[in-house]
């Protein structure tokens, strides 16, 4: 393990980095759109159940692999498998990772727009406005360029300078202010006129929506929110300690992940449904709910609309940062140490593939939607790919080659720290990881396709 090297000083500090990158857009985002796409409170049951049987056994397994080896993504499953061929999982979740923060970059580009807008006082008026300023916004080719690089090129600064401990110090305090806020939104936003209507819609699943998208918009969701199938909680795991509780971590991780998820999906649709947006919307929800529950539950006294606007929007902000960081890093890191280049460098690379995939995004969805693959627009595109096919593969390898291929010992010493905790647990772990993840991703693959 060279000196470059870092590590997190705490036992707290790694499980805020790893929540850090867990909670983002991921929740208050993507979690909105999918569930208005896909019919509501059955998405969600599915969800949780994808959280529960595979997300948390998929996070201990990236845990095990990281903290074992003590390497980047691509070394790291070459060590523990003692075999070559598995590092590719490794290479898989960096081009997984780089794809990614592409077009991740983009959304959090428009959180930094709505930061600023609302700011200077930009948004504003009926919903019909609000959803006009979206759209002439993203159609801006420049605004949203510079608004995506403008994030990376902060994730780039914050990578070099090596102040991640900083930004992990930070959400110590910022995590629970968001928490907080959301709860204070969701009260208001359940107090919009007709917000029942939303409601239900989040808790009484309607079976006959369940389309055969369902199940992997749910497993894809689940894997994206808790940055799973990238190597990237190898990655951060590489730096663990080892009296760290990896069932115990994942566990706390995907209940915090999941609890403000549901938070930001019972803040986004009662208001939502109070002033007429289509749950559908995709994307562009709740960019187009937000600035309503702002301005309708504020409108006894504005200026607290603004104020909580505003601490919101750099909230939200902070919040993808800390997601954008985690996934640069395991890029950096792999070419840091696998090409021998400094630091910097490796970074520079990063910054460049992303800023360049970042600004093609931005442009598919705006002023260049002839960009488009297979009938998406490239954004649509990149995501789609990435949750639906990468991160499942990369976690039902995974599990494949734990479950599998590396010895027993290893993985018990690991999971129950030589033997101190979590005794019991570790077989149905095990049983999770050779049945239940590999079989469930492989079902709801073959299910998609028309197989089954
Ligand atoms: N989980 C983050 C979110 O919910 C996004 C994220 C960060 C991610 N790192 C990742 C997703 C790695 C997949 C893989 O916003």
């Amino acid at each position: 393990m060279g000196k470059s090297r870092a590590n997190f000083g705490s036992r707290l500090a790694v499980v805020l980095a790893t929540a850090g990158s867990a909670v983002g857009l991921g929740n208050v985002w993507r979690f909105p759109y999918m569930t208005g796409q896909d019919g509501g409170a059955a998405f969600i049951l599915v969800y949780i159940v994808c959280i529960l049987m595979l997300g948390i056994p998929g996070m201990i397994s990236e845990f095990v692999v990281g903290r074992h080896s003590q390497r980047n993504a691509y070394r790291a499953y070459a060590k523990i498998s003692g075999g070559k061929a598995w590092r590719y999982i490794g290479i898989l979740g960096i081009l997984t990772a780089t794809i990614i923060l592409g077009f991740y970059a983009v959304v959090a580009g428009w959180c930094l727009e709505y930061l600023y807008a609302s700011l200077v006082g930009h948004i504003g008026g009926d919903a019909t406005t609000v959803s006009r300023f979206f759209t002439e916004f993203i159609n801006d080719p420049v605004k949203s360029c510079l608004w995506a690089l403008a994030f990376i090129l902060i994730t780039h600064f914050i990578i070099i300078r090596g102040v991640e401990k900083g930004i992990e110090r930070a959400s110590k305090v910022l995590m629970p202010i968001l928490l907080l806020l959301l709860l204070v939104l969701v009260v208001c936003s359940c107090m919009l006129p007709g917000a029942a209507k939303g409601v239900e819609f989040l808790f009484r699943p309607d079976f006959s929506k369940v389309t055969k998208d369902v199940f992997l918009d749910a497993l894809g969701q689940a894997f994206f929110s808790l940055s799973l199938g990238t190597a990237c909680l190898c990655t951060y795991s590489s730096y663990f300690n080892k009296d760290i509780n990896l069932f115990r971590s994942a566990g706390h991780i995907a209940c915090l992940d999941s609890v403000i998820a549901i938070l930001a999906g019972l803040m986004i649709f009662p208001a939502a449904f109070s002033v007429g947006i289509q749950p559908d919307s995709g994307p562009s929800l709740i960019f187009i709910t937000l600035p309503n529950v702002f301005q309708q539950a504020f409108a006894f006294m504005p200026e607290l609309g603004y104020v909580i606007a505003v601490i919101f929007y750099a909230l939200l902000v902070f919040a993808a940062l800390t997601s954008t960081i985690s996934m640069h890093e395991i890029g950096t890191a792999f070419f840091h140490e696998e090409m021998h280049i400094s630091r910097h460098r490796a970074a520079c690379i990063l910054t460049g593939v992303c800023g360049v995939l970042a600004i093609l995004c931005a442009l598919s969805v705006g002023a260049w939607t002839d960009l488009q693959l297979m009938g998406k627009s490239l954004m649509d595109f990149c995501d789609m790919l990435t949750a639906q096919i990468m991160l499942p593969l990369g976690a039902f390898l995974t599990s494949i080659l734990l479950g599998w291929f590396v010895a027993r010992n290893v993985l018990h010493d690991e999971f129950t720290n030589g033997g101190t905790v979590n005794q019991r647990l570790f077989g149905y772990w095990l049983f999770a990881i050779r049945w239940i993840v590999p079989l469930s991703i492989l079902l709801i693959f073959l299910h998609q396709l028309g197989v089954l």
